[in-house]
């Protein structure tokens, strides 16, 4: 994929994702509101990573990179990290600014900006952990987001990736996609995945400064009320490559090293 064709499709990603952003802010606000949702971000989300993250504090430095309406931004933040986020959307980034200040976080502890993953306005090297929950599935050139990402962590800082197996719900949602062009109803911005695989994302890791320490599935259904037909018990026994194929979200939990060269 050329310059051009990279940028023509981020540009109609953050359209599309623009659009959205009313909606999903809607149903993702109620995260820290109701008893139910906030258990499901304290017991499963921060019990699963917290292990793999540095002790909270002021001088621990987190990017919530692609950080929609910033709901895992305040999360974070309530933990106590310093937080800044960025959506290349900038309704999105407007949300989470306004969010965040609904939940009194402020400059200097949460900063937002309006910038996307593959190309990001922070020095090398900046933070001790990056957040990337359901972002990197809707990048034209995933690796330069890997790459990107590890450029503004810095060595022996963490990555938290969650991203869409193959067979997600999320994605069989958007069947539409495939009628782009062909079918004048099909929705425009319904067209807006790549096709990397959580077992691609393992390979590419090491060559990018990244090595893998955790992996898992989650299983549950999508806000947009897609159901996995899979449980987690169910998936347990399964093969890694089945595991990562159905799973509604892969988690990748790596830390920042040196980039290894690729073999040929
Ligand atoms: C599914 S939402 C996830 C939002 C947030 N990470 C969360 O888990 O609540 C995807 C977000 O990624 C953003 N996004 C997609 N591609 C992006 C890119 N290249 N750079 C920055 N943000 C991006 C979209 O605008 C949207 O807010």
């Amino acid at each position: 994929m050329d310059e051009s064709e990279a940028q023509a499709r981020l540009d109609a990603t953050r359209a599309a994702w623009d659009v959205r952003a009313p909606g999903w802010n809607e149903r993702n606000l109620k995260g820290w509101d109701t008893e139910e949702t906030a258990a499901w971000w304290r017991d499963e989300w921060l019990a699963e990573v917290r292990p793999y993250l540095p002790t909270p504090g002021a001088n621990v430095q987190l990017l919530d990179a692609g950080c929609g309406n910033g709901q895992l931004s305040v999360l974070y933040a309530k933990e106590g990290y310093t937080v800044r986020g960025c959506d290349f959307s900038p309704s999105m980034a407007q949300y989470a600014k306004e969010n965040a200040a609904h939940y009194g976080l402020v400059a200097p502890q949460i900063e937002f900006t309006c910038a996307s993953i593959d190309a990001l306005p922070y020095a090398k090297g900046e933070f001790d952990i990056v957040n990337c929950r359901c972002v990197l599935d809707f990048t034209p050139r995933p690796g330069y987001a890997l790459r990107e990402l590890r450029h503004v962590t810095r060595h022996g800082g963490i990555l938290v990736l969650l991203m869409m197996g193959v067979a997600s719900p999320i994605k069989r949602q958007f069947w539409q996609r495939w009628l782009e062009g062909i079918d004048p109803h099909a929705p425009a911005g319904n067209n807006i995945f790549n096709q990397i695989a959580p077992w691609d994302v393992e390979r590419i890791m090491p060559i990018l400064g990244w090595k893998p320490l955790h992996q898992s599935g989650q299983y549950g259904g999508t806000p947009g009320g897609a159901i996995n037909s899979f449980t987690a018990e169910q998936m347990a026994d399964q093969p890694l490559l089945v595991q990562q194929a159905m799973a509604t979200g892969w988690l990748i939990v790596a830390e920042a090293v040196e980039p290894q060269p690729l073999e040929s």
